[in-house]
């Protein structure tokens, strides 16, 4: 993983989520604070074994407190119900930035090395086994990984002995509706599938 992590700014290692989550609630200084956004950590069970990585809150995530509710949240949940997923007892959804970005831009890549320690503190103190990465900000955080999500997703990669694989995010899934052969729904659709398999796999 390159970038240089802050340690002023490192989290230290919590004993639980409550602990870490009301320390990410207090959080200060943060790259994002001047925005104006609100502080936005998960929605799901924190005692699921698959976790979604997504890019950062948007406006209906800052106005409801929780990652995903929006449109794109709710393409989501409908992808993940379609392999028989319950988005409230199955997962367990982050971001990569834990504010929203003013005008909805993407994070900057100083603003996610900013976060990354404490999203990979959340994923350490929630130990799925599985965490799918939705689109380039996800895969960048969480791998490190530059390649365009067209060519690495669907792959599984290994974190930590977590299996982790980059899916589309759903925004752009929004902005390219076809369902024809080949297009980003009929991968997406194979992906869950996949990742539908290696779940009910795992012991
Ligand atoms: N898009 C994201 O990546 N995360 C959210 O929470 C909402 C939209």
């Amino acid at each position: 993983m390159s970038g240089q992590i802050d340690l002023l700014h490192a989290p230290q290692r919590f004993g639980s989520f409550a602990e870490l989550e009301a320390a990410l609630l207090n959080l200060t200084g943060d790259p994002l604070e001047a925005e104006g956004g609100r502080i936005v950590i998960y929605r799901g069970n924190p005692a699921a074994r698959l976790m979604i990585v997504g890019e950062a809150p948007g406006a209906e995530e800052d106005r409801l407190g929780q990652p995903f509710v929006g449109k794109s949240g709710k393409l989501l949940d409908a992808i993940l119900q379609s392999v028989g997923f319950d988005p409230a007892a199955d997962i367990f959804v982050t971001n990569s930035a834990f504010r929203r970005p003013h005008d909805n831009r993407k994070p900057t890549t100083e603003e996610i090395e900013w976060y990354r320690p404490w999203l990979m503190e959340i994923i350490r103190v929630i130990d799925p086994v599985i965490i799918l990465l939705t689109g380039a900000v996800a895969l960048q955080s969480v791998l490190d990984e530059r390649r365009g999500i067209t060519k690495v997703r669907g792959d599984w990669f290994a974190l930590d002995g977590r299996k982790v694989m980059p899916i589309f995010h759903p925004a752009y899934l929004l902005r390219n509706p076809s369902s024809a052969e080949g297009s980003p729904k009929r991968l997406m659709w194979g992906d869950v599938q996949e990742v539908r398999r290696v779940f009910d796999a795992l012991d």
